[in-house]
């Protein structure tokens, strides 16, 4: 008899342990294809969801060259000095003092907007990410995308007593490994067809990072392509996250390499975005105010003026170049508004608390200063020795234009009217035959967009 009861005790358990793992399995099979069909709820696609007010650090074209890459010796002197002023002798120290500034003041995040490296050594590549990982765990969140020099390079090269021998570069699917840490594996959606993803690093404000190169052929061309573009595919997809973000109600800065608008007369073909006219229209119909850029080296704050609501397009002037910007964008929860400014690298002061003895460093505003004024008055001058100046009138031409590129170059080329324009050497330089020179000079001068480390957006406008 009991044996009986029991048997048909244990025949119920089972029963329903039965039922009870089956209804289990259809709730969590449920949940499975609901969240692989539905998008998922706002406060899941990030990790901060407070209401406090975030701090971002951007910087662009740090162009970091590997210390194991140079031995600072004749090739690498003669490489920089017929280069376009970047500071590359002293990038390590440059980047060291930036990382330093950061840990000391602990923004919540940092955006690097593409030239990671000189010309997209391997060597380059890893050495910056190891960098990038003390940020990381000193609080910083750091997101990269790629420049026109990062990927597919064959300018890569290592630097040896006379000589400059090939190094290796990377391709496309390395950037993603390499920076998996700084973005790639933080994006809440990638797309397919480039390197480009949507991360989302507080709930209110989201990033379009946007691969804007064009890499595939640089290899067989021998050239890296300097111009950029968004591909359709990649545009369908920016579409569905611009979608994204207005269902959720986040705000978005989209982030590329080039840029959306024009920033200059003469830097522009090869540098603003090829197909600018359509994004702008994109981002115009989803609100999306704000762009961050580099690529141009020069720190320069566009917007289309005469719109209702205008689109911003910060151009972050060169991490590698004086005088070494960068910027601070400090984003108001209860405001929903940004408010960017800049600040300058303290390598000085870097220097001097890690004793350092090379008395450039010691010295580096003044030093870097004249590094970057004098960068191009070898070839300037002897172009214009043959056009027939005599030494005194060169002489004029050129310290005008040393100081139109220092202000140009620090986005205070507005302080140009008293002191110079009037000056000798800028009327010689605006009476020279058509050139690129003139044109440049012409093109300072005439900016619009004068407050270039400055400015205020409001979301709710
Ligand atoms: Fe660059």
């Amino acid at each position: 008899m009991n044996y009986t009861i029991n048997k048909r005790k244990t025949r119920n358990l089972v029963r329903f342990l039965t039922v009870f793992l089956m209804v289990l399995l259809l709730i969590l099979l449920a949940r499975y294809f609901y969240f692989l069909y539905f998008p998922k709820d706002n406060t899941q696609y990030s990790r901060n969801n407070s209401d406090k007010d975030q701090t971002f650090y951007i910087a662009s074209d740090v162009h970091y060259l590997s210390e194991k890459l140079t031995d600072h010796g004749i090739a690498f002197e003669k490489y920089i000095s017929s280069g376009d002023g970047k500071q590359l002798n002293y990038i390590d120290s440059i980047l060291k003092a930036f990382i330093t500034d950061i840990k000391k003041t602990k923004p919540d995040f940092l955006i690097i907007s593409g030239d990671l490296t000189n010309n997209g050594e391997k060597e380059s590549h890893l050495d910056l990410s190891r960098n990038l990982k003390t940020i990381e765990k000193n609080g910083t969140s750091v997101f990269v995308i790629p420049g026109n020099h990062d990927i597919n390079n064959p300018w890569a090269r290592q630097f040896k007593g006379e000589k400059q021998y090939l190094a290796d570069c990377i391709f496309d699917k390395d950037f993603s490994k390499i920076y998996a840490d700084f973005g790639y594996d933080e994006a809440i959606s990638r797309d397919e067809e480039s390197l480009s993803y949507l991360a989302a690093p507080t709930d209110k404000l989201w990033l379009l990072m946007l691969d804007t190169n064009k890499y595939k052929d640089n290899l067989s061309v021998g050239i890296p392509s300097a111009d950029g573009l968004i591909k359709q595919g990649t545009y369908d997809w920016i579409l569905k996250c611009l979608e994204s973000a207005k269902k959720h109600g986040s705000e978005v800065i989209a982030v590329m390499h080039h840029n959306i608008l024009d920033h200059s007369e003469v830097i522009r073909d090869g540098y603003t975005l090829n197909n600018h006219g359509q994004i702008s229209i994109l981002f115009k119909e989803y609100q999306v105010q704000l762009v961050l850029s580099g690529h141009i080296h020069v720190q320069d704050i566009s917007s289309d003026h005469k719109a209702i609501n205008p689109l911003y397009d910060i151009a972050s002037g060169a991490l590698s170049v004086y005088p070494f910007h960068y910027g601070i964008l400090k984003y108001y929860v209860k405001s929903n508004s940004l408010k960017y400014f800049t600040k300058t690298v303290d390598v000085e002061n870097w220097a001097k608390n890690n004793h350092i003895k090379d008395k450039n460093l010691l010295n580096f505003n003044r030093f870097s200063k004249e590094y970057f004024g004098n960068a191009s008055s070898a070839k300037i001058s002897k172009s214009l020795q043959e056009s027939g100046y005599t030494n005194n009138q060169i002489k004029r031409m050129l310290d005008i234009l040393k100081t139109l590129n220092i202000r140009y170059f620090s986005g205070t080329e507005n302080l140009n009217e008293k002191d110079l324009l009037h000056s000798e050497g800028y009327r010689l330089l605006t009476e020279l035959p058509d050139s690129f020179l003139k044109s440049y000079v012409t093109s300072i001068i005439s900016d619009k967009d004068i407050y270039d480390n400055e400015l205020t957006v409001d979301f709710n406008d």
